[in-house]
């Protein structure tokens, strides 16, 4: 007669077997492994600090050029803007790298093996890894040399075999159009060729933003300098933009230097010179905001709209500063962002928390920006700026080692990056297994229906 303790044992395994059977699997389709690189690839840029100059705080190089040593304080966070300050940082976006690296460890179904694993993440910091292009003349013609040491490590290990590449990601903290000269092209100063290397084409970037048929890299926000750590500091923060009275129909913090041709921000600064009543203007010229986020926050809290016009390129850090602040965004084109970051706010819904003016109409046909926006009737304007705070959590860049409550809260930038990521890789693998490869490269839906 079988002991009747055995059986019980066996019952019970047996059920338990079930229960977990039935138990969703929390990490499937989430496995991530994080490539371990040689330091050359990530830590050693970080070093040079005080010694040669090299990459970061170059002395010999413009202020604005390079990110200063001070930056890589906080995991590439920035020194705190007040020792007192509890959530903001001097935040220099090029570090974002570094951060991200630091926070992909946080995440949870982290694997060991390659094999296990949904995605691979590389941490190669490469926007740092440009600067030696960037910052020496005497390299620009060798720029199309940057990334060439990660290929070559990559393909003598048979790293990508498994997929051709396309189940790996990693972050370049740049704009894709500074990243894809033409390798045999003239050479353009502050430009190089990583996106065109053959080896690691197939390879998807996270940048700050993309290009108009993005099949290599997907955008994600500009970091801005608010990084709560705790649900209550994020909660404060939204509150009082929620209050704050706002005196100022629209501000446009940027460069103030009037173009020599006409074009939006040329029309802005004139608009801007004839309505001081209407219109606020912050100086950001030679880097005066660059980790200053006082300076441009506080009349941000106090505008209605903020202008978000393009400049050297389309899309800017001021659209995620405004949107923290709850100051509703205008924007004069698609590619400012409705075609950049359908991971994080959601495209077809721009006319709830934004304005869209297209530039032709301001240059060119007599639209006035400050009339436009003061024909928006104020109900209208308090329920984009209440939208404009509902999405704020999703493009901000949470501080690392965050409290539980914060993270169960919702997605923040990083976590939305990643689950597009790990969106895109699934689809790419399965068109792959499929034997239907030329799926890889169609444009895929960013709508999405739950925000
Ligand atoms: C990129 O992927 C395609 C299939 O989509 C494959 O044919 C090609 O060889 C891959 N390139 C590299 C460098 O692995
Ligand atoms: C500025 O004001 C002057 C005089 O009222 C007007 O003629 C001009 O068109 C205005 N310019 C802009 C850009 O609003």
């Amino acid at each position: 007669m079988p002991n009747p303790l055995f059986l019980f044992l066996f019952l019970f395994l047996l059920l338990s077997g079930v229960a977990t059977a039935d138990d969703p699997d929390p990490c499937a389709g989430r496995r991530i492994h994080i490539r371990s690189l040689p330091r050359r690839f990530n830590a050693d840029l970080l070093r040079y600090c005080g010694g040669d100059g090299f990459p970061l705080a170059d002395t010999s190089a413009a202020a604005t050029s390079v990110p200063p040593c001070a930056s890589l304080a906080n995991h590439g966070l920035g020194p705190r803007t007040h020792p007192r300050s509890r959530s903001w940082y001097r935040t220099d976006p090029r570090l974002l790298e570094a951060f991200f690296h630091r926070r992909i460890q946080e995440r949870d179904c982290l694997v060991d093996d390659p094999a296990d694993a949904d995605a691979v993440f590389l941490p190669y910091y490469a926007a740092l890894d440009a600067l030696p292009y960037v910052l020496r003349p005497s390299l620009l013609d060798e720029s199309a040399r940057h990334g060439a040491a990660l290929a070559e490590h990559l393909s003598r290990g048979g790293l990508l075999s498994r997929c051709h590449g396309h189940d790996h990601f990693l972050l370049l903290a740049g704009s894709a159009w500074d990243y894809s000269q033409a390798p045999g092209g003239p050479r353009l100063w502050g430009t190089t060729s990583l996106l065109r290397l053959p080896a690691l084409a197939n390879l998807t970037f996270l940048t700050l933003e993309s290009r108009t048929w993005p099949w290599q890299e997907h955008a994600l926000p500009h970091p801005t300098s608010f990084h709560p750590a705790s649900l209550a500091h994020l909660r404060a923060w939204l509150a009082r933009a929620r209050r704050s009275p706002r005196p100022t129909l629209m501000l446009f913090a940027g460069g103030v230097s009037r173009p020599s041709r006409p074009n939006i921000r040329g029309s802005i600064l004139a608009e801007c010179a004839n309505r001081t009543d209407a219109c606020a203007l912050v100086d950001c010229s030679a880097g005066r905001c660059a980790r200053d986020p006082g300076r441009y926050m506080r009349p941000m809290l106090r505008a209605r709209f903020c202008l978000q016009p393009p400049g050297d390129t389309p899309t800017r850090r001021s659209t995620f500063d405004a949107i923290l602040a709850g100051c509703v965004p205008v924007f004069f084109e698609d590619l400012a962002a409705r075609a950049q970051y359908g991971w994080h706010l959601p495209p077809a819904r721009y006319h709830e928390f934004s304005v869209h003016i297209p530039k032709e109409d301001v240059v060119f046909g007599g639209v006035r920006i400050a009339d436009t926006l003061a024909a928006v009737p104020d109900e209208q304007v308090r329920r984009m700026r209440r939208r404009v705070l509902q999405l704020a959590p999703r493009v901000l860049y949470r501080r690392h080692g965050s409290t539980a409550d914060l993270r169960e809260a919702g997605k923040d930038a990083i976590d939305l990056a990643v689950e597009g990521v790990l969106r895109r890789i699934r689809r790419r693998t399965r068109a792959l297994q499929d034997g239907s490869p030329e799926r890889i490269y169609e444009q895929e839906d960013d709508s999405l229906e739950d925000m």
